[in-house]
C-alpha cells in the first residue's frame, strides 16, 4: 500500500504557523510578484501566489507587464523594487517572453532574491552555507521531512537538470548525504537508472514519462509536472495510476509539490523581512 504525500495538508500547517510569527513581526512583510505577458500557466501561478500571500498575511504588489515589455523597463522597475523598503521579497514568473534576458534578474539584490535564484544563493546552497533555497525543491525537502523519510546514503535519482528544480534539489539531497543522479534528455539506460532510485524525483515537463518498469519497489516518487493529458486533464511527470502500487510513497498531482513551492515562497519571504528588521 502506497502512501499519498499530500501537499496540501502540509501545506496547511506550515502557512497557519507562518501566519502566526508574521502576524507577530513589527513591519508589514511585502512581496513584489513581477509577471510579463500572457503565459497562462504562469498566471495562474501568479494569481495563486497573490492568494498566499492574502492567507498569510503578507502584502502583495503585482506588477503585470505587457508581452512587449523592453528588457530596460523590466531593469527599471526591478531597480525600483530593489530600492523599495516596503518591498522584502522580488519575485519574477519565469519563463520570460523570448525576447527578454534573464540577466534582468541580476537585479534583484540577493536578500530580496525569495525564489533563491541569485548567483549568492545558488553557490551558498552549493557551498552548504546559510542562504535562501528555491522554493520547489525547499518544498520538496520539507515533504520528505515530514514523512520522516531517511534520505542519508539512499540512491536519489533526478530526472531534469534545470536551474530551478533538478539542480538546486540534486545539491539539498547531496547535501543530506544521498547518493544522487542527475538524468537529463542525452541520458543513456534512463529506464535503468530511474530503476536504482530509493527516491525519484521527476521534473521533466512531459505528461506521464515515468512508467511503473522505471520505478523500484517501495521507491518514494516526488512528482513536480504539470501537465495536461490526452483529455485536457491536469497531470504530473509521472503515470500515477500505473506507478502508485510499487511505491512506498507518491505525491499527486496536483495537491503534491504545486502547494508546497508556493508554501515556501512565503517563508523564504518571511525569513527576508524578519532579516530586513535586524
Ligand atoms: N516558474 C516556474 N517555477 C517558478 C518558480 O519557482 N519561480 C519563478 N519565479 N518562476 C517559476
Amino acid at each position: 500500500m502506497y502512501k499519498l504525500i499530500d501537499g496540501k495538508e502540509i501545506s496547511k500547517s506550515i502557512r497557519s504557523e507562518l501566519s502566526n510569527k508574521i502576524s507577530l513581526l513589527k513591519k508589514a512583510v511585502g512581496l513584489a510578484v513581477v509577471l510579463v505577458g500572457n503565459n497562462s500557466a504562469s498566471q495562474v501561478y501568479v494569481k495563486n501566489k497573490i492568494k498566499a500571500c492574502e492567507e498569510v498575511g503578507i502584502k502583495s504588489f503585482a506588477h503585470y507587464l505587457p508581452e512587449n515589455t523592453s528588457q530596460t523597463e523590466l531593469e527599471n522597475l526591478l531597480k525600483k523594487l530593489a530600492d523599495d523598503e516596503t518591498v522584502h521579497g522580488i519575485l519574477v514568473q519565469l519563463p520570460l517572453p523570448k525576447h527578454i534576458s534573464e540577466d534582468a534578474l541580476r537585479l534583484i539584490p540577493h536578500e530580496k532574491d525569495v525564489d533563491g535564484f541569485s548567483a549568492e544563493n545558488v553557490g551558498s546552497l552549493c557551498l552548504k552555507q546559510k542562504g535562501t533555497v528555491p522554493c520547489t525543491p525547499y518544498g520538496i525537502m520539507k515533504m520528505l521531512e515530514y514523512e520522516n523519510i531517511d534520505i542519508c546514503g539512499k540512491n536519489a535519482v533526478v530526472v531534469g537538470r534545470s536551474n530551478i528544480v533538478g539542480k538546486p534539489i540534486a545539491m539539498l539531497l547531496l547535501n543530506s548525504d544521498a547518493t544522487v543522479t542527475v538524468c537529463h534528455s542525452k541520458t543513456k539506460n534512463l529506464k535503468d537508472i530511474c530503476k536504482s532510485a530509493d527516491i525519484l524525483i521527476v521534473a521533466i515537463g512531459k505528461a506521464k514519462f515515468i512508467k511503473s518498469d522505471m520505478v523500484k519497489d517501495g521507491a518514494v516518487v516526488i512528482d513536480v509536472g504539470m501537465n495536461r493529458d490526452e483529455s485536457g486533464k491536469l497531470c504530473g511527470d509521472v503515470d500515477f495510476e500505473s506507478v502508485k502500487d510499487k511505491c512506498s510513497h507518491i505525491t499527486p498531482v496536483p495537491g503534491g509539490v504545486g502547494p508546497m513551492t508556493i508554501t515556501m515562497l512565503m517563508y523564504n519571504t518571511y525569513v527576508s523581512a524578519k532579516r530586513s528588521l535586524k
